[in-house]
């Protein structure tokens, strides 16, 4: 029988509005069972001329309330990412990280894939069904993310300790269409089937998990349709409210 966590020093059930750096100061080693996340994909960072140039913000991929421009120098972003990331390993046995590569994001998250190799279990190719049109000439379209899982433990097999699936039924090619819009202002939702799928394989009720980009806050909504306990971290005062708003309107009844 699987132990749910026991996080004594943090509040479950909410998400915190501040950086997730400071929720995660507050979380024991080992605390909870899953992370499940999407960090900022450094949308703003372009090259120009062979260079990277980090100060020309697309504003329409800019979040409206975002505390940030997104556009983080590549190595800085590198930085931020393997640090973050090596917290939620010590606070969790497993993080499923959904990230896709962009411009912005890609030699950081080749870096990190190296860097972490030794915690990287497997990756999950998350088809969208479409590809979102390129933004130059001569580059492919971007039709799929990546969700890459780390495990604390066992990296070294496949194998998961702790699944919900029989052999031969879950595939690491998942089709799922675009999260839709839940505010004017965010474009960038988890599908709420993408964190039922997550939930549903690797995770049991009463299990502790961990979204440290809440964003408008899907992981602790789905979290509470399938009676999993959430903890959340979200920069933006403006999400914050969208996301109580989810929240308090999710009745507790199953997909
Ligand atoms: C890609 S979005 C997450 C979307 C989310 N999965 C959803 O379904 O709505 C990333 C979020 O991280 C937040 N964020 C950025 N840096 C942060 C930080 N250091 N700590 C906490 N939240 C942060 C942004 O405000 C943004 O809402």
């Amino acid at each position: 029988m699987r132990q749910t966590k026991n996080v004594t020093d943090i509040e479950l059930n909410k998400v915190y509005n501040e950086n997730c750096l400071e929720t995660l100061k507050k979380m024991k080693d080992g605390s909870v069972n899953a992370v499940i996340t999407s960090p900022p994909y450094n949308m703003n960072l372009r090259i120009r001329n062979g260079k990277y140039c980090s100060r020309q913000i697309v504003k329409e991929l800019s979040t409206k309330y975002s505390n940030f421009d997104d556009n983080l120098p590549i190595d800085e972003y590198y930085e931020l990412h393997l640090n973050i990331l090596k917290e939620l390993l010590r606070v969790s046995d497993m993080v499923f990280y959904n990230i896709q590569i962009v411009t912005g994001s890609k030699r950081a998250i080749f870096k990190i894939i190296g860097n972490l190799s030794d915690y990287l279990k497997d990756i999950v190719i998350w088809d969208k069904g479409h590809g979102q049109p390129a933004m130059a000439e001569r580059v492919m379209n971007r039709r799929t993310e990546l969700i890459l899982i780390f495990d604390k433990n066992n990296a070294i097999s496949r194998q998961f300790d702790k699944c919900n699936f029989n052999r031969g039924t879950l595939d690491d090619l998942w089709l799922i269409k675009r999260g839709q819009k839940v505010s004017s202002e965010h474009g960038a939702v988890f599908p709420e089937q993408l964190v039922y799928t997550i939930l549903n394989n690797f995770t049991n009720e009463g299990d502790i998990i961990y979204d440290p980009f809440m964003g408008t806050g899907s992981t602790a909504v789905v979290s509470k349709k399938l009676k999993r306990n959430y903890i959340g971290s979200e920069i933006s005062n403006e999400y914050m409210k969208v996301i109580n708003e989810r929240l308090s309107a999710v009745s507790e009844t199953l997909f």
